[in-house]
């Protein structure tokens, strides 16, 4: 880890000289560009990949989620997806390249979830996942801005749109039993 500042606060950057790689690969995905997926069995439980990048204090996150906000607001098609909450203090702002991690697609029917251990961020297995399957977790989107975000995950479950789970329920009365508005 060391120290930085770029103008916007100091900050700390986790960088990926010892970031084990070596559960997953990037390869073209069939839900969006880029996605990440299981170079080996990987079990139920167990930590797949650590989440790494700028570790930023809460005033810098909510600066940086601002400026997200404004530009998803110019390309709807852009989500503020990167940045995860480590403790009451840091968050992680995960949008680097050296975080193979921010390529992990949505899914509605995921086989991951992040989760906070031992003071890092970690992607997680729900279940056990094959080889070669690809890694996707709920991007837990608020419902306001749904039409804007198709979902393509593909699986039997999928409710159209990259929506939180929680809010389903709401999404399925607005689209009246349709797939897509
Ligand atoms: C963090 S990136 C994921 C990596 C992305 N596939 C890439 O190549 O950069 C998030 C973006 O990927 C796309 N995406 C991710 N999951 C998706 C899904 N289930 N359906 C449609 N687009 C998805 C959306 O454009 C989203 O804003
Ligand atoms: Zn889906």
């Amino acid at each position: 880890m060391t120290q930085n500042n770029r103008g916007e606060g100091t900050i700390e950057i986790i960088e990926s000289s010892n970031l084990d790689t070596s559960s997953i690969s990037i390869s073209s995905s069939s839900i969006h560009g880029s996605g990440v997926f299981a170079s080996r069995a990987i079990k139920k439980g167990e930590r797949i990949i650590e989440y790494v990048g700028d570790k930023i204090r809460k005033k810098e996150s909510t600066r940086r989620a601002l400026r997200a906000i404004s530009m998803a607001k110019k390309d709807p098609s852009l989500g503020a997806v990167y940045i995860f909450e480590l403790d009451d203090t840091w968050d992680i702002d995960g949008n680097v390249e050296w975080n193979p991690a921010r390529l992990i697609n949505h899914s509605c029917d995921g086989n991951c979830e992040s989760s906070v251990q031992e003071g890092k961020i970690w992607v997680v297995a729900l279940r056990n996942i094959s080889l070669g399957e690809e890694l996707g977790y709920n991007y837990g989107y608020d419902l306001e801005h749904y039409a804007e975000h198709p979902c393509k995950c593909g699986k039997a479950n999928c409710v159209g749109y990259i929506v939180a789970a929680d809010q389903w329920d709401e999404l399925r009365k607005i689209l009246g039993g349709k797939k897509r508005v």
